[in-house]
């Protein structure tokens, strides 16, 4: 039997394991959150000529502190890989992710992508999908009354949740599009698409943290080793 790893070392092995999915030339969605950073870090130590996407300004900063050859989106084209990390890891690698506020770049490098790689530690798999309250980003100007929207939305679906508006130290958090996140604690989310067609509808709503279908694989840190799951 191995001895427990923490999540910290776990996040680790994910990264480095994705990192060895990268070839010379590729061109490489960075992902944001700790588990990205871990990516990132490991690939930079191979130093291969690639071309690089950041998903967030912090992923951004950290890439170019580390040398990578930064590219926008729209001068980009196909990305052939992006490697990203997420809160939550449901049946048929459905995610939750925005945990680190950088849902709407990241799911823009994600659909931009060829294919796309989730990387975690063994706990964001809790066996239950919905546990991590959904983010989900909307417009600034008049988001109460998206919110209180939101709010009916979850409650058709069955959904006793209520969006709540993120705060760091008293004062909303603004992502890098300088948009708001709510965040909706659902406990359990039965049916992923419906929920995302409904809040995806929604005027105001700018995006959601639900990245269902676009995972190709999961690779997971665990206290075995690192495992690879598929849809
Ligand atoms: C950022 O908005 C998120 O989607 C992150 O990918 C997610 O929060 C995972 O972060 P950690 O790897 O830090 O847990």
């Amino acid at each position: 039997m191995s001895a427990p790893l923490s999540a910290d070392a776990q996040k680790q092995a994910a990264g480095e394991a994705a990192a060895q999915l990268v070839q010379p030339t590729m061109t490489v969605g960075l992902g944001s959150g700790s588990t990205a950073e871990a990516f990132v870090r490991a690939l930079a130590r191979r130093t291969l000529a690639v071309r690089a996407v950041a998903t967030s300004e912090a992923t951004a900063t950290l890439a170019a502190s580390l040398g990578f050859d930064l590219l926008d989106l729209n001068a980009a084209g196909l990305i052939d890989l992006t490697v990203d990390g997420a809160d939550e890891i449901g049946p048929g690698l459905a995610l939750i992710k925005g945990g680190g506020a950088a849902l709407l770049r990241e799911k823009l490098v994600w659909e931009a992508s060829a294919r796309r790689v989730v990387i975690a530690d063994a706990s964001k798999r809790p066996g239950r999908f919905g546990r991590f309250p959904l983010p989900i980003e909307v417009v600034a100007f008049g988001h109460a009354t998206t919110a209180a929207r939101i709010d009916v939305t979850l409650a058709r679906l069955g959904l006793a949740a209520r969006a709540r508006l993120r705060l760091r130290d008293g004062q909303p958090v603004r992502t890098d599009g300088g948009n708001l996140i709510y965040d909706a604690p659902c406990e359990e989310i039965g049916d992923p698409a419906a929920l995302a067609g409904a809040l995806k509808a929604l005027t105001g709503v700018v995006e959601h943290g639900l990245f269902l279908d676009l995972a190709e694989r999961a690779v997971i840190g665990t206290d075995e080793g690192v495992v690879t799951f598929f849809p």
